[in-house]
């Protein structure tokens, strides 16, 4: 913290806040609530740290992704400015989906899914309040196709028949297209919490509360390196049934009413999406970092 002080006055002091170079620029935003799982990730980290249990200390290295794939492989470092709750410390990472991402035998999706390394389905991440923190970026040289329905950032029931938070964007399979291009945050229901448009440029950043006290789900929001602000709930949705986290990418096929196993995906995918500051704090007495 106090090394990161003294970069934010010479950065200051030198005018260039305005106009960062790739991966060094504003400092980042202060965590003040306690961090329950860390997923952000050290600038200098070699990509094959992600590849095994023996380095990989973030997150699971076996999981959700193609049989055929390494983490080093799927992982991109992009060339961005820093997100809020990176800062100089920690990169943003993209995660890719290529023809290859065949989870099992799932061939209706293309997948590729962070895990918290110490996320369980009945572990902390699944009680008392927690909130999740992440930022998302584009990337113009790997742009999704918003005809599909992805799946970004969810927390997947212990029996898998549900996700009690999803956050989806492209369009959803047997909903209208022209909310296609807005992030969609959705209950475990399919009920909307939040809506808003993709930033073709700018980091955008998220911040959902669960509280497994209550049921209830707050939604956190801002643009840029600005704070974030309340934007939608408290409000009820029922998170029981315990599970995990994944943050990545699950696009679903198009043409088929079994989407895990059949329907169409184009060949020679090259998609990305680019997240930041990805952490999961702990909200008891009402704890957010903005
Ligand atoms: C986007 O997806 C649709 C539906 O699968 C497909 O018809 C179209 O060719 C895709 N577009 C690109 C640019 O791949």
């Amino acid at each position: 913290m106090h090394r990161q002080g003294i970069a934010a006055i010479i950065l200051s002091a030198g005018g260039v806040i305005a106009a960062p170079a790739p991966q060094a620029s504003a400092p980042a935003a202060e965590i003040k609530c306690p961090i329950v799982f860390d997923g952000r990730v050290p600038v200098g980290t070699e990509k094959t740290f992600f590849d095994t249990y023996a380095t990989n200390t973030i997150f699971n290295p076996d999981y959700v992704k193609g049989n055929d794939l390494k983490w080093s492989q799927i992982l991109q470092y992009p060339s961005v400015e820093s997100s809020r709750f990176d800062g100089a410390d920690y990169q943003a990472i993209e995660v890719t989906l290529s023809d290859k991402s065949i989870f099992q035998q799932q061939n209706g999706f293309r997948r590729a899914g962070l895990q918290f390394l110490r996320d369980s389905s009945d572990g902390p991440g699944t009680t008392g309040v927690k909130t999740l923190h992440f930022s998302v970026k584009q990337d113009p040289t790997r742009p999704l196709n918003l005809t599909h329905e992805y799946l970004n950032v969810w927390h997947e029931a212990a029996d898998y028949s549900s996700n009690q938070i999803q956050f989806q964007y492209g369009q959803i399979i047997g909903k209208s297209a022209a909310d296609k291009n807005n992030f969609k945050i959705l209950d475990r229901n399919g009920r909307s919490l939040y809506s808003v448009a993709a930033d073709p440029s700018s980091w955008q950043n998220f911040a959902i509360k669960l509280d497994y006290t209550k049921n209830q789900v707050q939604i956190y929001y801002s643009i840029g390196q600005a704070a974030l602000k309340s934007v939608a709930g408290p409000t009820s949705a029922s998170l029981t049934g315990g599970g995990q986290f994944q943050i990545g990418m699950l696009k679903k096929p198009t043409g088929t009413s079994d989407v895990v196993n059949s329907g169409y995906q184009e060949k020679n995918l090259n998609e990305g999406q680019i997240y930041g500051g990805l952490f999961l704090e702990d909200s008891a007495n009402n704890c957010v970092s903005l």
